[in-house]
């Protein structure tokens, strides 16, 4: 009971992106875990930069943030006087700020046709994507946590997780880390390995702040640790999240998200991916179509602004890989859990 509440004062409290009726209101998320910072956006250039530095971040609350930001471009247009080709070229700005998610540009595409009919009608669709977002969330928990629990060993589980999905990455509880918190709510957790998620630290920073908030027994392993842990037979299974799933399955996600795949594949543990169906990209035939967002050198030579490599070296910072869908065990939507081992694919089951 007591750690339900706690998770119910997680979705009440951190709330990663929120509509004001003006604005977008956001927790920062580069301040975390040591400051709570909130942003009140009201400026295209502004809101792209709060997605390019990661202030907001994380597939569905991107695309949430993108259908808001449509409406908050067309308040912007009425302000300061802009025409149609002015708020064209804000809204496709905010749409294109970071590529790999898909969930942006799909949420920017789903709002847009609506901006002919008028502010009231586009924050409607945009609140009702927000909606689906929060109903998906629950969904992929309980069908995740009933496959995870018919498909492990029963007993408390052990579970290595990669970067943040929970709500400061969605609408709601999540999905890989709302999947994780449905089991802790079964009293089936025993032990999280939160991978630190090197070069900006969304697993030590986010997700064990989330999992310590909810009261989640959890440790955080450096991402070299990943592999070792699960070879040793320390863990039970690997849960993720994913920024674009190809139609045969395979799966964009933060840069070492494809080593922990591996090294499940190598252990013979269930590998899992949990995504709402607006992260699915049918019209994307296999992972090596997906764009790989590459970010600045410094993220990878310097640790919080200070240097730690030579100046002269130069850091390769791609955000994300693609983990094959032959690694992957089962992919957990809301619609249903798509069993990859036995042959299922996005595109037989969702289309
Ligand atoms: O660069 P980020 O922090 O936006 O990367 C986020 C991830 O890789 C998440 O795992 C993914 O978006 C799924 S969030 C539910």
């Amino acid at each position: 009971l007591q750690i339900k509440k706690r998770i119910n004062e997680v979705i009440v409290s951190v709330k990663a992106v929120q509509w004001t009726g003006s604005s977008i209101q956001l927790i920062d998320q580069t301040k975390l875990p040591l400051e709570t910072v909130y942003l009140d956006i009201t400026e295209t250039h502004a809101l792209v930069d709060a997605i390019v530095r990661l202030a907001v971040r994380g597939a569905p609350a991107l695309g949430v943030c993108g259908a808001y930001g449509v409406a908050m471009a067309m308040l912007e247009a009425e302000q300061k006087g802009w025409d149609v080709t002015q708020q064209d070229a804000a809204i496709d700005s905010i749409r294109d700020a970071r590529p790999t998610a898909v969930n942006l540009a799909w949420a920017v595409d789903e709002v847009r046709p609506y901006v002919a009919q008028g502010l009231a009608k586009v924050i409607e669709v945009a609140a009702a994507i927000e909606a689906a977002d929060i109903a998906a969330n629950l969904q992929i928990a309980k069908l995740g946590a009933d496959w995870i629990l018919a498909n492990t060993p029963d007993r408390p589980l052990r579970v290595v997780t990669h970067c943040n999905t929970g709500a400061l990455a969605a609408s709601g509880r999540g999905t890989a880390l709302g999947v994780i918190q449905e089991l802790a709510d079964r009293g089936k957790i025993e032990l999280v390995y939160a991978d630190e998620t090197r070069p900006l630290l969304q697993g030590s920073r986010l997700t064990a702040w989330e999992l310590d908030q909810a009261g989640i027994n959890h440790v955080i392993q450096v991402d070299g640790a990943a592999a070792s842990t699960i070879l040793r037979g320390m863990a039970d299974f690997a849960i993720i999240g994913a920024d674009r799933i190809a139609a045969n399955g395979d799966s964009a996600n933060k840069i070492g998200s494809v080593s922990v795949a591996l090294a499940c594949h190598a252990a013979g543990i269930p590998f899992l991916v949990a995504a709402p169906v607006s992260t699915v990209d049918l019209t994307t035939a296999t992972g090596d179509e997906i764009e790989i967002e590459l970010r600045d050198s410094s993220e990878v030579t310097q640790l919080a602004g200070v240097q730690t490599a030579p100046t002269n070296s130069k850091g390769f910072n791609p955000a994300f890989d693609v983990t094959p869908a032959k690694y992957i065990s089962a992919i957990f939507t809301e619609a249903q859990v798509i069993e990859i081992a036995k042959g299922q694919t996005p595109e037989s089951e969702l289309s």
